[in-house]
């Protein structure tokens, strides 16, 4: 006895077919046409599509920063991701640069032991080495990859806290080459940002809207030039995480022309929002906009989504990195420098890449499946098991509603902030039912907004080192 989807337009990465889909247990069994319903629960999509779950592969759940930490844990940010259909996060371990990889491991495993709610992985991000030339961090990303985490996050920003400098990177790249692993990137030239920074305090520039003046895009493309540039020289492939403007993807394509072996993520704030609609040096409100890279000038969405299009940017991620407005951005009222960097978004991410993405024809329905769910799972290293709609597959499936409307507002949502990015925005196309792991978690037909799984039921999942998919 099965869960038979019936009636309902299968809509993978690459076409849109009538067919059924047959869960069994945790697996998806069958896909076709015409498959009995004898014996079998029957879930009737008529209208709807039915569409791997979202996968977002940037997400800073429960993690310190700014002497407070991002306000979901790991319980309430992957209820806040099924609600809005997504079934897997590959959520981020912080290196202490004193510490060792195993130590941040063994933490961000504490933080989503019988927390987590759908299923997860995590990135390794690599802020020191230690031991003569490295040896014992670069050995420890052995370690890693081993255990499944196959991807490393590299930061060119935050000095003394989370940056490392160019030779570390290459050290770091050279290794993850060896191991077949990705490097994924935080671009932006952290060193020239801070002198900005002390200048702009200096001039008693405090206000949140000059955070966004001190990270220019100058500041991003060349550290996104660098990076793949010093990734190319170690034979490693790279992926540069929160791309968000028009001259950093310049640079991207640049080098992927050369034949460097780059991939690129925008997230979805960065296609809407602008800086253009915050209004300049007068409003505190804009501390709830305050993430890095900072919002840009509207004319950057165009070859954003024009590069979605194109296959240069593969994948739209969150970068889910929320905290409250009331008594956390709060804590940089009077300096922008303490305002925690992040914003809430995962519960948002597919309604806003449906509705402005495919309802204005800016991508089709098959390149919003390959944007926010088959291209993460391949790039990952988890296309085996998750990212597609076909037999042997986890059954983490989305019936997606196209035709409903959704009016997006803190009030309702999952996540646990007090505002959102979005408030108010009205949308066209919301998740109807959400399956994990073949498990109804989220109904949103017969109780909106209500996670129906029991807590802590997520996994880790083991990843394969396979560069990106790069070859
Ligand atoms: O402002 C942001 N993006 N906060 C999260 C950390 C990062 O840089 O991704
Ligand atoms: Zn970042
Ligand atoms: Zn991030």
């Amino acid at each position: 006895m099965g869960t038979l989807i019936k009636n309902g337009t299968v809509v993978s990465a690459k076409d849109s077919q009538k067919l059924d889909v047959l869960i069994s247990g945790e697996i998806i069994a069958r896909v076709g046409s015409g498959i009995s319903e004898a014996g079998h629960d029957v879930v009737d999509a008529t209208g709807l599509l039915v569409m791997p779950g979202g996968i977002d592969v940037h997400t800073h759940l429960d993690m310190p920063f700014g002497g407070t930490t991002s306000a979901d844990d790991y319980t309430t940010g992957t209820q806040a991701a099924a609600v809005g259909g997504t079934t897997m996060l590959i959520d981020f371990a912080l290196q202490n640069q004193k510490g060792t990889l195993k130590e941040a491991l063994d933490i961000w495993l504490k933080k989503s032991d019988n927390k987590a709610c759908v299923d997860f992985s995590l990135h390794m991000a690599v802020t020191n080495l230690h031991g003569p030339d490295g040896a014992e961090t670069l050995a420890e990303m052995e370690e890693m990859t081993k255990f499944g985490i196959s991807s490393f996050k590299l930061f060119m920003a935050y000095p003394n806290v989370l940056m490392i400098d160019d030779g570390l990177m290459f050290k770091v790249m050279q290794k993850a080459a060896a191991l077949n692993a990705l490097c994924c990137i935080h671009a932006e030239n952290g060193s020239a940002i801070d002198i900005v920074v002390a200048q702009m305090i200096a001039e008693g520039k405090t206000a949140p809207h000059y955070h966004a003046l001190s990270r220019s895009v100058k500041a991003e493309a060349e550290a996104t030039h660098r990076s793949i540039a010093l990734a190319d020289m170690a034979e490693c492939a790279v992926y540069i995480v929160h791309l968000s403007n028009e001259a950093a993807l310049a640079e991207l394509k640049f080098m992927q022309a050369r034949g460097a072996r780059a991939l690129a993520e925008t997230c979805t704030q960065y296609l809407v929002l602008s800086i253009d609609d915050q209004m300049p040096g007068q409003s505190w409100e804009e501390a709830k906009f305050v993430f890095t890279p900072p919002l840009r000038e509207k004319w950057n969405q165009g070859p954003l989504w024009a590069a979605l299009k194109d296959g240069s940017l593969s994948v739209v991620s969150t970068d889910h990195c929320p905290f409250r407005f009331k008594d956390q951005k709060e804590l940089g009222r009077s300096d922008f420098r303490k305002i925690p960097n992040g914003g809430p978004g995962v519960e948002n991410r597919l309604q806003i890449l449906w509705h402005f993405g495919v309802n204005s024809g800016r991508i089709t329905p098959e390149q919003f499946v390959a944007l926010s769910c088959t291209n993460p799972a391949k790039i990952f290293g988890m296309e085996k098991q998750k990212g597609s709609i076909a037999p042997g597959l986890d059954a983490d499936v989305l019936l997606w509603d196209p035709k409903v409307e959704y009016t997006i507002s803190a009030k309702t949502q999952c996540m646990n902030t007090d505002y959102n990015m979005f408030e108010g925005w009205q949308v066209k196309g919301n998740a109807a039912k959400v399956f994990s792991r073949g498990e109804l978690v989220v109904d949103n037909l017969k109780q909106p907004g209500k996670f129906l799984g029991a807590t802590g039921r997520g996994r880790f999942v083991k990843r394969e080192a396979n560069a990106g998919g790069l070859g």
